[in-house]
Protein backbone atom coordinates (compact mmCIF):
# COMPACT_ATOMS: atom_id res chain seq x y z
CA UNK A 1 0.00 0.00 0.00
CA UNK A 2 3.07 2.25 1.25
CA UNK A 3 4.61 1.22 -2.29
CA UNK A 4 1.37 2.33 -4.05
CA UNK A 5 1.55 5.66 -2.60
CA UNK A 6 4.63 6.25 -3.23
CA UNK A 7 4.45 5.54 -6.90
CA UNK A 8 1.53 7.38 -7.12
CA UNK A 9 3.43 10.20 -5.78
CA UNK A 10 6.19 10.29 -8.12
CA UNK A 11 3.77 9.88 -10.78
CA UNK A 12 2.21 13.29 -9.24
CA UNK A 13 5.51 14.68 -9.02
CA UNK A 14 6.55 13.92 -12.42
CA UNK A 15 3.59 15.87 -13.85
CA UNK A 16 4.26 18.68 -12.27
CA UNK A 17 7.88 19.04 -12.56
CA UNK A 18 6.76 18.09 -16.66
CA UNK A 19 4.54 21.53 -16.34
CA UNK A 20 7.16 23.48 -14.53
CA UNK A 21 9.24 22.83 -17.59
CA UNK A 22 7.05 23.87 -20.30
CA UNK A 23 5.81 26.89 -17.48
CA UNK A 24 9.77 27.71 -17.91
CA UNK A 25 10.59 27.39 -21.47
CA UNK A 26 12.05 30.32 -22.56
CA UNK A 27 9.30 32.28 -24.43
CA UNK A 28 9.09 32.79 -28.23
CA UNK A 29 9.43 36.62 -27.58
CA UNK A 30 7.62 39.48 -29.00
CA UNK A 31 8.91 43.08 -30.43
CA UNK A 32 6.61 46.13 -30.87
CA UNK A 33 7.98 48.35 -33.52
CA UNK A 34 6.88 52.59 -33.56
CA UNK A 35 6.87 54.64 -36.96
CA UNK A 36 4.39 56.07 -38.88
CA UNK A 37 4.43 54.08 -42.02
CA UNK A 38 0.91 53.32 -42.32
CA UNK A 39 -0.12 55.25 -45.82
CA UNK A 40 0.22 54.65 -49.85
CA UNK A 41 3.91 53.92 -50.28
CA UNK A 42 4.87 53.39 -46.62
CA UNK A 43 2.73 50.31 -45.43
CA UNK A 44 3.80 48.24 -48.43
CA UNK A 45 7.22 48.64 -47.56
CA UNK A 46 7.07 48.19 -43.71
CA UNK A 47 5.26 44.74 -44.57
CA UNK A 48 8.20 43.88 -47.05
CA UNK A 49 10.51 44.27 -44.09
CA UNK A 50 7.80 42.32 -41.81
CA UNK A 51 8.09 39.60 -44.06
CA UNK A 52 12.02 38.92 -44.48
CA UNK A 53 11.59 39.50 -40.55
CA UNK A 54 8.61 36.97 -39.87
CA UNK A 55 10.91 34.40 -41.95
CA UNK A 56 13.98 34.87 -40.18
CA UNK A 57 12.20 35.01 -36.59
CA UNK A 58 8.80 33.16 -37.18
CA UNK A 59 8.17 32.95 -33.46
CA UNK A 60 8.53 36.02 -32.15
CA UNK A 61 5.62 38.24 -32.44
CA UNK A 62 5.56 41.51 -33.74
CA UNK A 63 3.38 44.31 -33.15
CA UNK A 64 3.29 47.38 -35.46
CA UNK A 65 2.22 50.35 -33.53
CA UNK A 66 2.66 52.83 -36.54
CA UNK A 67 0.60 55.73 -36.08
CA UNK A 68 -0.77 57.74 -38.91
CA UNK A 69 0.55 60.57 -40.70
CA UNK A 70 3.41 62.05 -43.43
CA UNK A 71 7.03 62.71 -42.06
CA UNK A 72 5.65 61.23 -38.26
CA UNK A 73 3.92 64.91 -37.44
CA UNK A 74 1.22 62.64 -35.35
CA UNK A 75 3.47 59.79 -34.70
CA UNK A 76 6.34 61.75 -33.19
CA UNK A 77 4.03 63.30 -30.86
CA UNK A 78 2.71 60.06 -29.43
CA UNK A 79 6.30 58.64 -28.93
CA UNK A 80 6.85 61.58 -27.07
CA UNK A 81 4.55 61.25 -24.76
CA UNK A 82 4.84 57.18 -24.33
CA UNK A 83 8.32 58.32 -23.50
CA UNK A 84 8.00 60.69 -20.79
CA UNK A 85 5.19 58.15 -19.61
CA UNK A 86 8.35 55.46 -19.25
CA UNK A 87 6.60 53.33 -22.01
CA UNK A 88 8.79 52.88 -24.51
CA UNK A 89 7.94 50.99 -28.13
CA UNK A 90 11.24 48.37 -28.04
CA UNK A 91 12.36 50.05 -31.43
CA UNK A 92 11.19 53.05 -33.09
CA UNK A 93 11.82 54.93 -36.65
CA UNK A 94 13.96 58.00 -35.84
CA UNK A 95 15.64 60.44 -38.42
CA UNK A 96 19.81 60.19 -38.72
CA UNK A 97 20.94 63.64 -37.59
CA UNK A 98 20.29 65.79 -35.22
CA UNK A 99 16.62 63.97 -34.58
CA UNK A 100 18.85 61.38 -33.08
CA UNK A 101 21.67 62.91 -31.73
CA UNK A 102 20.04 65.95 -30.64
CA UNK A 103 16.69 64.58 -29.46
CA UNK A 104 16.88 60.92 -28.25
CA UNK A 105 20.59 60.71 -27.22
CA UNK A 106 20.42 64.11 -25.65
CA UNK A 107 17.68 63.11 -23.40
CA UNK A 108 19.23 59.23 -23.02
CA UNK A 109 16.59 57.53 -24.38
CA UNK A 110 18.10 54.88 -26.35
CA UNK A 111 20.99 52.26 -25.97
CA UNK A 112 24.04 52.25 -27.95
CA UNK A 113 24.42 49.60 -30.50
CA UNK A 114 27.99 49.31 -30.87
CA UNK A 115 28.27 45.69 -30.25
CA UNK A 116 25.95 45.04 -32.94
CA UNK A 117 27.25 46.90 -35.33
CA UNK A 118 30.32 44.91 -34.89
CA UNK A 119 28.23 41.54 -34.50
CA UNK A 120 27.26 41.84 -37.81
CA UNK A 121 30.20 43.70 -40.02
CA UNK A 122 28.19 46.67 -40.72
CA UNK A 123 30.43 49.04 -40.48
CA UNK A 124 32.24 48.06 -43.59
CA UNK A 125 28.97 48.19 -45.70
CA UNK A 126 27.55 51.41 -43.88
CA UNK A 127 28.28 54.54 -45.89
CA UNK A 128 30.82 56.94 -44.00
CA UNK A 129 28.46 59.56 -44.31
CA UNK A 130 25.86 58.56 -42.41
CA UNK A 131 28.15 56.90 -39.21
CA UNK A 132 28.40 60.14 -37.73
CA UNK A 133 25.19 61.43 -38.08
CA UNK A 134 24.04 58.44 -35.85
CA UNK A 135 26.77 58.36 -33.44
CA UNK A 136 27.83 60.29 -30.55
CA UNK A 137 31.46 59.74 -28.42
CA UNK A 138 31.99 56.77 -30.49
CA UNK A 139 28.86 55.16 -29.84
CA UNK A 140 26.53 54.03 -32.46
CA UNK A 141 22.75 54.72 -31.56
CA UNK A 142 20.62 53.32 -34.94
CA UNK A 143 20.46 51.05 -37.44
CA UNK A 144 19.96 53.00 -40.36
CA UNK A 145 17.22 51.22 -43.14
CA UNK A 146 17.28 53.47 -45.99
CA UNK A 147 18.62 57.16 -47.91
CA UNK A 148 15.88 58.85 -49.23
CA UNK A 149 16.08 61.71 -51.50
CA UNK A 150 14.20 65.30 -50.40
CA UNK A 151 14.60 67.31 -53.50
CA UNK A 152 13.00 65.89 -55.92
CA UNK A 153 10.72 67.59 -58.28
CA UNK A 154 7.87 65.03 -59.69
CA UNK A 155 6.04 65.61 -62.91
CA UNK A 156 3.20 65.03 -64.94
CA UNK A 157 4.80 64.24 -68.53
CA UNK A 158 1.34 64.31 -70.32
CA UNK A 159 0.35 67.80 -69.22
CA UNK A 160 3.68 69.31 -69.39
CA UNK A 161 4.15 68.06 -73.02
CA UNK A 162 0.19 68.70 -74.20
CA UNK A 163 0.59 72.42 -72.65
CA UNK A 164 4.24 72.74 -74.18
CA UNK A 165 6.01 73.34 -71.08
CA UNK A 166 9.46 71.93 -70.29
CA UNK A 167 10.93 70.74 -66.62
CA UNK A 168 12.19 74.20 -65.31
CA UNK A 169 15.76 74.45 -64.08
CA UNK A 170 15.54 77.89 -62.58
CA UNK A 171 12.72 79.78 -60.53
CA UNK A 172 12.29 82.20 -63.38
CA UNK A 173 11.51 79.77 -65.42
CA UNK A 174 9.31 77.77 -63.41
CA UNK A 175 7.42 81.25 -62.42
CA UNK A 176 6.86 81.13 -66.22
CA UNK A 177 5.77 77.19 -66.86
CA UNK A 178 3.09 78.31 -63.76
CA UNK A 179 1.43 80.83 -66.44
CA UNK A 180 0.74 78.99 -68.98
CA UNK A 181 -0.23 75.78 -66.53
CA UNK A 182 -2.48 78.06 -64.64
CA UNK A 183 -4.06 79.72 -67.51
CA UNK A 184 -4.49 76.00 -68.78
CA UNK A 185 -6.80 75.99 -65.50
CA UNK A 186 -4.37 73.50 -63.86
CA UNK A 187 -2.78 74.08 -60.61
CA UNK A 188 1.37 74.72 -61.31
CA UNK A 189 2.77 73.23 -57.89
CA UNK A 190 0.47 70.81 -55.54
CA UNK A 191 1.42 70.69 -51.62
CA UNK A 192 -0.17 69.66 -48.78
CA UNK A 193 -0.35 69.90 -45.16
CA UNK A 194 2.14 72.43 -43.36
CA UNK A 195 5.08 69.93 -42.85
CA UNK A 196 5.22 69.89 -47.18
CA UNK A 197 5.08 73.47 -47.24
CA UNK A 198 8.15 73.28 -44.73
CA UNK A 199 10.07 70.92 -47.20
CA UNK A 200 9.43 73.01 -50.40
CA UNK A 201 10.83 76.12 -48.00
CA UNK A 202 14.05 73.67 -47.20
CA UNK A 203 14.31 72.85 -51.19
CA UNK A 204 13.44 76.48 -52.21
CA UNK A 205 16.48 77.46 -49.99
CA UNK A 206 18.82 74.81 -50.96
CA UNK A 207 18.69 76.13 -54.62
CA UNK A 208 18.72 79.61 -53.64
CA UNK A 209 21.55 79.46 -51.45
CA UNK A 210 23.61 76.57 -52.96
CA UNK A 211 24.57 73.38 -50.73
CA UNK A 212 27.48 75.06 -48.80
CA UNK A 213 25.78 78.14 -47.99
CA UNK A 214 22.83 75.86 -47.01
CA UNK A 215 25.25 73.78 -44.57
CA UNK A 216 26.60 76.27 -42.79
CA UNK A 217 23.14 77.87 -41.69
CA UNK A 218 23.20 74.57 -39.52
CA UNK A 219 26.47 74.39 -38.96
CA UNK A 220 26.23 77.54 -37.43
CA UNK A 221 28.96 79.38 -39.41
CA UNK A 222 26.12 80.44 -41.89
CA UNK A 223 23.78 83.70 -41.31
CA UNK A 224 20.58 83.49 -41.00
CA UNK A 225 19.79 87.60 -40.86
CA UNK A 226 22.00 87.85 -44.60
CA UNK A 227 20.39 89.56 -47.83
CA UNK A 228 21.30 86.10 -49.41
CA UNK A 229 18.47 84.61 -47.15
CA UNK A 230 16.19 87.24 -47.79
CA UNK A 231 16.19 86.55 -51.10
CA UNK A 232 15.58 82.90 -50.65
CA UNK A 233 12.71 83.48 -48.47
CA UNK A 234 10.86 86.01 -51.35
CA UNK A 235 11.77 83.29 -54.02
CA UNK A 236 9.76 81.01 -51.49
CA UNK A 237 6.46 83.41 -50.98
CA UNK A 238 6.46 83.63 -54.76
CA UNK A 239 6.63 79.53 -54.91
CA UNK A 240 3.77 80.07 -52.22
CA UNK A 241 1.18 82.07 -54.21
CA UNK A 242 1.61 78.82 -57.02
CA UNK A 243 -0.09 76.13 -55.05
CA UNK A 244 -2.90 74.68 -54.58
CA UNK A 245 -4.93 76.55 -51.98
CA UNK A 246 -6.82 73.52 -50.44
CA UNK A 247 -2.58 73.02 -49.66
CA UNK A 248 -3.29 72.50 -45.72
CA UNK A 249 -5.93 70.08 -45.90
CA UNK A 250 -4.00 67.40 -47.66
CA UNK A 251 -1.78 64.83 -46.79
CA UNK A 252 1.50 64.42 -49.00
CA UNK A 253 -0.13 61.17 -50.82
CA UNK A 254 -2.96 63.95 -51.82
CA UNK A 255 -0.53 66.11 -53.16
CA UNK A 256 1.18 63.23 -55.16
CA UNK A 257 -2.06 62.71 -56.51
CA UNK A 258 -3.24 65.89 -57.76
CA UNK A 259 -0.16 65.27 -60.24
CA UNK A 260 -0.44 61.70 -61.42
CA UNK A 261 -4.44 62.89 -62.10
CA UNK A 262 -2.94 65.21 -64.13
CA UNK A 263 -4.50 68.54 -62.06
CA UNK A 264 -1.14 69.41 -61.49
CA UNK A 265 1.70 69.35 -63.16
CA UNK A 266 4.67 69.51 -60.29
CA UNK A 267 5.05 68.70 -56.64
CA UNK A 268 8.16 68.50 -54.71
CA UNK A 269 8.46 66.14 -52.43
CA UNK A 270 10.89 63.02 -51.17
CA UNK A 271 11.37 60.00 -53.09
CA UNK A 272 8.95 58.07 -51.00
CA UNK A 273 6.75 59.75 -53.63
CA UNK A 274 8.18 56.81 -55.97
CA UNK A 275 7.16 54.24 -53.85
CA UNK A 276 3.61 55.56 -53.85
CA UNK A 277 3.75 56.22 -57.61
CA UNK A 278 4.92 53.44 -58.79
CA UNK A 279 3.59 50.99 -56.19
CA UNK A 280 1.64 48.01 -56.66
CA UNK A 281 -2.53 49.20 -56.61
CA UNK A 282 -3.15 46.27 -54.41
CA UNK A 283 -0.84 47.52 -51.39
CA UNK A 284 -2.53 50.91 -52.00
CA UNK A 285 -0.38 52.81 -54.70
CA UNK A 286 -0.50 54.48 -57.93
CA UNK A 287 0.36 51.78 -59.82
CA UNK A 288 2.16 53.89 -62.54
CA UNK A 289 5.24 53.32 -64.66
CA UNK A 290 7.88 55.84 -63.68
CA UNK A 291 8.88 57.88 -66.87
CA UNK A 292 6.04 57.23 -68.38
CA UNK A 293 2.78 58.16 -65.83
CA UNK A 294 5.43 60.82 -63.75
CA UNK A 295 8.26 61.80 -64.33
CA UNK A 296 11.21 63.49 -62.19
CA UNK A 297 13.83 66.43 -62.04
CA UNK A 298 16.09 68.45 -59.35
CA UNK A 299 13.86 70.88 -58.50
CA UNK A 300 15.72 74.37 -59.63
CA UNK A 301 19.02 75.21 -58.48
CA UNK A 302 19.77 71.93 -56.83
CA UNK A 303 21.39 69.68 -59.65
CA UNK A 304 24.17 68.27 -58.61
CA UNK A 305 23.05 68.19 -54.75
CA UNK A 306 21.41 65.34 -53.10
CA UNK A 307 19.79 66.78 -50.18
CA UNK A 308 19.22 63.49 -48.13
CA UNK A 309 17.62 61.83 -45.16
CA UNK A 310 17.67 58.06 -43.59
CA UNK A 311 14.95 56.55 -41.97
CA UNK A 312 16.82 54.66 -38.80
CA UNK A 313 15.64 51.81 -36.05
CA UNK A 314 16.58 52.51 -32.28
CA UNK A 315 16.16 50.56 -29.51
CA UNK A 316 15.01 51.93 -26.41
CA UNK A 317 16.37 52.52 -23.03
CA UNK A 318 14.69 50.04 -20.74
CA UNK A 319 12.77 48.13 -23.60
CA UNK A 320 10.42 45.90 -22.52
CA UNK A 321 11.58 43.30 -25.06
CA UNK A 322 15.17 44.03 -25.99
CA UNK A 323 15.83 40.30 -27.63
CA UNK A 324 12.92 40.95 -29.98
CA UNK A 325 14.26 44.87 -30.57
CA UNK A 326 17.46 43.21 -31.80
CA UNK A 327 16.08 40.75 -33.54
CA UNK A 328 14.07 43.42 -35.72
CA UNK A 329 17.34 45.67 -35.77
CA UNK A 330 19.10 42.69 -37.33
CA UNK A 331 16.71 42.20 -40.13
CA UNK A 332 16.47 46.29 -40.30
CA UNK A 333 20.58 46.10 -40.91
CA UNK A 334 20.57 42.71 -43.15
CA UNK A 335 21.21 42.76 -46.82
CA UNK A 336 17.43 41.15 -47.26
CA UNK A 337 15.77 42.99 -45.23
CA UNK A 338 16.78 46.09 -46.94
CA UNK A 339 16.88 44.80 -50.26
CA UNK A 340 13.08 44.09 -49.76
CA UNK A 341 12.33 46.70 -47.90
CA UNK A 342 13.72 50.06 -50.57
CA UNK A 343 12.48 49.24 -53.75
CA UNK A 344 8.73 49.33 -52.55
CA UNK A 345 9.58 52.34 -50.21
CA UNK A 346 11.30 54.58 -53.13
CA UNK A 347 14.39 54.40 -51.38
CA UNK A 348 18.15 53.52 -51.55
CA UNK A 349 19.47 51.07 -49.46
CA UNK A 350 21.29 52.49 -46.61
CA UNK A 351 23.89 49.47 -46.73
CA UNK A 352 26.45 49.98 -49.78
CA UNK A 353 26.11 46.10 -51.00
CA UNK A 354 22.65 45.96 -52.18
CA UNK A 355 21.61 44.54 -55.53
CA UNK A 356 21.03 47.29 -58.09
CA UNK A 357 19.05 45.36 -60.15
CA UNK A 358 15.67 45.29 -58.00
CA UNK A 359 15.68 48.91 -58.14
CA UNK A 360 13.20 51.07 -60.70
CA UNK A 361 14.25 53.41 -63.30
CA UNK A 362 13.55 56.67 -60.96
CA UNK A 363 15.87 54.60 -58.02
CA UNK A 364 18.79 54.06 -60.59
CA UNK A 365 19.05 57.88 -60.98
CA UNK A 366 18.67 58.01 -57.20
CA UNK A 367 21.84 55.56 -56.95
CA UNK A 368 23.90 57.31 -59.52
CA UNK A 369 23.40 60.62 -57.92
CA UNK A 370 23.54 59.50 -54.39
CA UNK A 371 27.40 58.59 -55.32
CA UNK A 372 28.23 61.25 -57.38
CA UNK A 373 26.25 64.77 -55.91
CA UNK A 374 27.43 66.96 -52.97
CA UNK A 375 25.87 65.65 -49.87
CA UNK A 376 23.69 67.82 -47.44
CA UNK A 377 20.76 67.27 -45.06
CA UNK A 378 16.94 67.44 -44.97
CA UNK A 379 15.38 69.78 -42.02
CA UNK A 380 12.30 68.72 -42.05
CA UNK A 381 13.35 65.04 -41.60
CA UNK A 382 15.52 65.13 -39.38
CA UNK A 383 18.89 65.66 -40.45
CA UNK A 384 20.04 69.20 -39.81
CA UNK A 385 18.20 70.71 -36.26
CA UNK A 386 16.86 69.30 -33.02
CA UNK A 387 13.46 69.03 -32.37
CA UNK A 388 13.81 72.24 -30.69
CA UNK A 389 14.97 74.44 -32.76
CA UNK A 390 12.65 72.90 -35.40
CA UNK A 391 9.67 73.24 -33.69
CA UNK A 392 10.38 76.99 -33.48
CA UNK A 393 11.15 77.11 -37.00
CA UNK A 394 7.80 75.23 -38.09
CA UNK A 395 6.03 77.66 -35.47
CA UNK A 396 7.72 81.03 -37.57
CA UNK A 397 6.93 78.85 -40.62
CA UNK A 398 3.18 78.64 -39.73
CA UNK A 399 2.55 82.32 -39.42
CA UNK A 400 4.35 82.76 -42.36
CA UNK A 401 1.86 80.95 -44.17
CA UNK A 402 -1.19 83.18 -42.85
CA UNK A 403 0.68 86.46 -43.48
CA UNK A 404 3.95 86.16 -46.00
CA UNK A 405 5.89 88.61 -43.67
CA UNK A 406 9.30 87.77 -45.09
CA UNK A 407 10.90 90.25 -42.94
CA UNK A 408 8.88 88.98 -39.69
CA UNK A 409 9.70 85.66 -41.13
CA UNK A 410 13.36 85.86 -41.60
CA UNK A 411 13.57 87.72 -37.70
CA UNK A 412 12.12 84.66 -36.35
CA UNK A 413 14.80 82.62 -37.92
CA UNK A 414 17.66 84.01 -36.99
CA UNK A 415 16.27 84.27 -33.07
CA UNK A 416 15.65 80.60 -33.27
CA UNK A 417 18.69 79.63 -34.47
CA UNK A 418 20.69 81.82 -32.16
CA UNK A 419 18.60 80.62 -29.62
CA UNK A 420 18.57 77.11 -30.20
CA UNK A 421 20.65 76.13 -32.67
CA UNK A 422 22.30 72.64 -32.80
C1 LIG B 1 9.78 61.01 -43.77
C2 LIG B 1 10.26 59.60 -43.66
C3 LIG B 1 9.94 58.84 -44.87
C4 LIG B 1 8.49 59.02 -45.26
C5 LIG B 1 8.04 60.45 -45.18
C6 LIG B 1 6.56 60.68 -45.38
O1 LIG B 1 10.05 61.75 -42.61
O2 LIG B 1 11.63 59.62 -43.45
O3 LIG B 1 10.25 57.49 -44.68
O4 LIG B 1 7.75 58.18 -44.49
O5 LIG B 1 8.39 61.01 -43.96
O6 LIG B 1 5.81 60.18 -44.34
Amino acid sequence: MQRKNLIAGLAVLAVMLAACQTAAEPAAGEVEVFSWWTGGGEAAGLDAMLAVFTTEYPDVVFTNSAVAGGAGTNARAVLASRLQAGDPPDSWQAHAGQEIIGTYVAAGQIESLNSLFEDEGWIAVMPDTLIPLISKDGEIYSVPVNIHRANVMWTNPTLLSDLGVTVPTTWDAFFAACETIEAAGKICLSMGEQWTAMHLMEVVLLGALGPDAYSALWSGTGDWGSPEVTAALESYSQVLQHVNSDASGLTWQDASQLVANGDAAFNIMGDWADGYFSGTTAGGNLGLVPGEGYGWAPPPGTDGTFQFLSDSFTLAKNAPDPEGAMDWLRVAGSKAGQEAFNPVKGSICARTDCDTSLFNAYLQTAMADWSTDTVVGSLTHGVTANDTWKNEINTALGLFLTNSDVAAFQAALVTAAGTYGN
